[in-house]
């Protein structure tokens, strides 16, 4: 897990590729970087909700609200997380020119 700005995510690496997803289940909140992954779905360790890291959709009830996914690219051992644009009114003065974060290690 990595704290990025004011989010904290959730990295996973399944056959090579990563994933970022946002740590807290959208069920109450539980740590999904805590949880376990088999294939390419984690389970939230708090109640048992189960996630699908490539698209953030529930996994047994796709109706319900998905957890927010970033696109990772990996590139000379570093990874780089695609975030959402903030509204400039909402961003701190570092956050003003970058709309792409560096985050280090990963899997
Ligand atoms: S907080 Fe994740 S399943 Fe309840």
């Amino acid at each position: 897990m990595i704290r990025v700005g004011e989010k904290t995510l959730a990295f996973f690496k399944v056959e090579g590729v990563y994933y970022a997803i946002s740590n807290a289940c959208p069920h109450k909140g539980g740590p999904l970087g805590q949880g376990d992954l088999c294939g390419h779905v984690v389970t939230c360790p708090w109640h048992g909700w189960t996630w699908d890291v490539r698209t953030g959709v529930n996994a047994r009830i796709p109706s319900v609200r998905p957890v927010q996914c970033y696109p990772v690219k990996a590139n000379d051992g570093q990874l780089y997380v695609e975030l959402p644009e903030v509204p400039s009114a909402n961003r701190a003065p570092a956050d003003a020119d970058s709309d792409q974060r560096q985050a280090s290690g990963g899997g």
